[in-house]
């Protein structure tokens, strides 16, 4: 069965072509980051502009690539929710377009829970139930994945995303955009106890995260220090590596706990800031001493990419969940949405 997935949720145009919902035939990504950089962000009227432009190119690269037509396709899906509601349209009716077209199913993926599902494409034996550790610069999210219509939220965000908080701690900072690969590079090899920030959260039992009140108070720090003149390169980097330690600290904490309140034994951990190094580092070593398998799948797969949204959709599918052609998309990422996403009665 050969499934076409199609994702338009962010700043990346992505199509992807599957076979029988595990093999990657091919995984096309085009990013329209540089459009955003000079802004600090991304855009959402150039993202979308970029996807109408995009999507056409990367939908037949991605076919040339994994040597089918569009005549060989057998089921579409594609990102219906979360993100930025003017892209996720480009992609959804798009894929709503071909479905008709070509007469197959139609199934609309929640992006986040792909994310966690990722994971069975780097480990195809991956079984459930299985924690998972979404994130990214829009979400952070503690899931039990009891099976593939049955994602539960443990945890999550009350305010800004970890990526988010990255991000905005390297503006702080005068770092460019994304700021979390500068942070990790800089963080590398300095004192993480030179500048303490407080762990937010981590003395309650909630599963929940919460990253503004970090950023502010690099935001102080910085302040307090520039009083004496320009920060210097040895002020930001143990910035850096002291923000950088509060984040894994309660990311690597949490996760523990999801993982020995609900006796799991494998947890994997998706989206753009798993390419973080430390993070990679600490958690794989808490793991190993809990007696858990950390799976951190290539970054390839972590990033936004369509070969996530294609596994999930056919998984879906599999699952008995069909979609109709006014199939609507949503921006946030709410329970009760992201669970009929997920449910196999489909919309
Ligand atoms: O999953 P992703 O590619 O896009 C979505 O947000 O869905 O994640 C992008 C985020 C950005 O906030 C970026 O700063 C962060 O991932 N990121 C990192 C690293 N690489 C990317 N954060 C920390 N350390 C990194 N090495
Ligand atoms: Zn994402």
């Amino acid at each position: 069965m050969i499934t076409l997935g199609i994702e338009t949720s962010c700043d990346e145009t992505s199509v992807a072509v599957l076979k029988d919902g595990k093999r990657i035939l091919s995984n096309v990504v085009y990013s329209s980051l540089k459009e955003h950089q000079p802004y600090g962000g991304v855009v959402p009227e150039i993202a979308s502009r970029s996807h109408l432009e995009t999507l056409l190119p990367c939908l037949r690269a991605a076919l040339k690539k994994a040597r089918v037509s569009l005549e060989d396709i057998d089921l579409v899906a594609a990102t219906m929710g979360p993100g930025l509601m003017g892209s996720i349209l480009v992609g959804l009716s798009a894929a709503k377009a071909l479905a008709f077209s070509l007469r197959v199913p139609l199934i609309g993926v929640d992006h986040v829970l792909a994310h966690a599902y990722a994971a069975v494409l780097y480990e195809p034996k991956l079984r459930f139930p299985a924690l998972a550790l979404v994130v990214s610069g829009g979400h952070t999210l503690l899931l039990k994945m009891e099976g593939v219509t049955r994602m539960k939220v443990l945890g999550s965000t009350r305010d800004d995303a970890v990526g988010e908080a990255f991000d905005k701690v390297a503006k702080i900072l005068g770092l460019g955009y994304p700021g979390g690969p500068e942070v990790d590079r800089l963080a590398k090899g300095q004192d993480t106890k030179r500048f303490y920030f407080s762990r937010p959260l981590l003395s309650q039992d909630s599963l929940d995260f919460s990253f503004s009140g970090i950023k502010t108070a690099v935001f102080y720090e910085a302040q307090r220090l520039q009083k004496a003149g320009p920060l210097s390169a040895r002020a930001k980097k143990g910035i850096c590596a002291g923000f950088q330690e509060s984040v894994c600290d309660v990311l690597v904490e949490k996760s523990l706990r999801a993982l020995r309140k609900h006796r799991l034994k494998t947890l994997v951990v998706g989206g753009g800031v798993s390419a973080n190094s430390r993070l990679r580092q600490r958690m794989e070593a808490a793991a190993k001493r809990e007696g858990v398998r950390a799976i951190f799948p290539p970054m390839s797969l972590c990033q936004d990419n369509a070969a996530m949204i294609a596994a999930y959709g056919h998984a879906l599918y599999k699952a008995g969940k069909r979609d109709k052609l006014d199939l609507a998309g949503y921006p946030d990422f709410v329970v009760s949405k992201a669970r009929s996403a997920a449910s196999n009665h489909g919309n």
